[in-house]
């Protein structure tokens, strides 16, 4: 066993925190803003875990401060949020501008400590009057957001040199409007498919509209991305694992690097949607508009067998894992996020790649002594970073690792029942204590530091 901190990355190799904004910052009908399709749906009898909702989650839109002290403290050097489109942007489609003022004051915040800004566009939270119209099932959503990406690259452009269109589009279609886990909580797979070309479309054209409007950042997207493992070499359950790598993972990159779907998954969504011709011509050309970099959020990886006839989109099954899971029954599998960047550097790209968020849920509790031990989240980001050591030895262009999260916080359809962050959130009185994960992240960036 190493060193829990024998840790080595590049000088400039970044270390920093992420979150979002519909997760954290509760604070839902202040100053402007509009109610998201998560309100709807929190708010909906049935669809999140205890009823819970995002109405105050860890009231960071007032804690803003104190909660930018925590990130300083970690000495990270970069923090990941994201901004909310129904703070931002009124019913009538302009800007508003007390939104606006919210994100300053939190870029002031971190630029007085320090700490560079990286934020996503989209982390889910569509307003509702957008949902109202069709969500991401309908192509006028693409235009609405290149009018809300262009109020924020004027608003920010200058301040935060690292953008990320969209988050996991994976998610915002798929689980969102096919497997109905997520808002607007839809099970049709033909609005499913239209709603994740249309998120690809419009990360493409805030691509070409950030160049077109000279800014000099980096602007990139992050997708959630797995492995799929067969469970037995048999061809069939080999064929099962290709296509649940198709549905997590090469939908969105082959049109992203290559230009084009993949066709053994348009096969396998043809009779879902009839057609493609919402694909209209120009439209791959344009979502693989070059970016900067690609960012990646690697939790666990999945073995799939085959059962004919019964797997959703016929797919596949997953097998559940047994040992080694989190609180989410995920495994714990660090070989197989060795295994990830190898692959998109060896298939798919030679941009530079950031984990953009990597972390675990455990069922963490205040101790007698007043502190959080969570030993396992500390070996579940230690081994971890060790697989992503390992690529950047072997000359892998990993630039940076954003942990998920900073602070416990509303865990979507599991509301608060699952506690992702390095510092514990007490939801009743807000009351943030670092767990001993934070403290030992702190002292491997102290110490990475040192050694440069
Ligand atoms: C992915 C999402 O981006 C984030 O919002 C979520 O909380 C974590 N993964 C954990 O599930």
């Amino acid at each position: 066993m190493t060193d829990k901190y024998d840790l080595t990355f590049p000088a400039d190799f970044i270390f920093g925190v992420a979150t979002s904004s519909y997760q954290i910052e509760g604070a839902v009908a202040e100053d402007g803003r509009t109610p998201s399709h998560w309100d709807t749906f929190s708010h909906t009898p049935g669809k999140v875990l205890g009823q819970e909702t995002g109405d105050i989650a860890c009231d960071h839109y007032h804690r803003y401060r104190q909660d930018v002290d925590l990130i300083a403290d970690l000495g990270v050097s970069s923090y990941r949020f994201s901004l909310a489109w129904p703070r931002i942007v009124t019913e009538d489609n302009r800007l508003n501008t007390r939104g606006i003022d919210f994100y300053h004051r939190l870029l002031d915040a971190l630029a007085e400590r320090n700490v560079t800004p990286a934020a996503t566009i989209y982390h889910w939270d569509l307003p509702q009057w957008l949902a109202d119209r069709g969500g991401w099932a309908n192509r006028d959503t693409v235009r609405y957001f290149t009018d809300y990406a262009q109020m924020v690259f004027q608003a920010f452009g200058d301040r935060i040199p690292q953008w990320i269109t969209h988050n996991e589009p994976w998610c915002a279609s798929f689980l969102s409007y096919g497997l109905g886990e997520h808002a607007p909580g839809h099970r049709d797979w033909r609005e499913a498919v239209l709603a994740s070309h249309h998120i690809l479309l419009s990360h493409g054209e805030t691509v070409k509209l950030y160049r077109a409007m000279g800014l000099k950042g980096q602007i990139g997207i992050t997708l959630n991305l797995n492995v799929t493992d067969p469970k037995t070499d048999t061809d069939a359950d080999r064929a099962a694992a290709r296509r649940g790598d198709g549905f997590s993972n090469r939908w969105f990159l082959d049109p992203l690097f290559r230009g084009a779907y993949p066709e053994d998954m348009l096969d396998i969504f043809r009779p879902y949607v009839q057609n493609f011709r919402f694909i209209r011509p120009g439209d791959l050309e344009t979502i693989s508009t070059p970016m900067n970099f690609l960012g990646v959020n690697y939790y666990t990886r999945s073995v799939v067998f085959d059962e004919p006839g019964t797997s959703l989109l016929q797919l596949g099954h997953v097998v559940p894992a047994k040992d080694r899971v989190t609180e989410m029954g995920w495994e714990v599998h660090p070989d197989s996020l060795y295994r990830l960047l190898k692959r998109l550097a060896g298939e798919y790209t030679a941009l530079p790649l950031y984990i953009t968020e990597n972390g675990a849920a455990y069922p963490d509790a205040v101790d007698a002594d007043g502190q959080v031990h969570d030993p396992l989240r500390t070996a579940y980001v230690q081994s971890h970073l060790q697989a992503a050591q390992r690529f950047v030895e072997e000359g892998g262009a990993l630039k940076g690792y954003y942990l998920w999260s900073l602070m416990d916080n509303f865990e979507w359809a599991y509301g608060y029942s699952k506690r992702f962050g390095i510092v514990y959130v007490d939801f009743a009185s807000q009351e943030r204590i670092l767990k001993d994960s934070a403290k030992w992240y702190k002292e491997l960036i102290a110490r990475h530091r040192l050694r440069h």
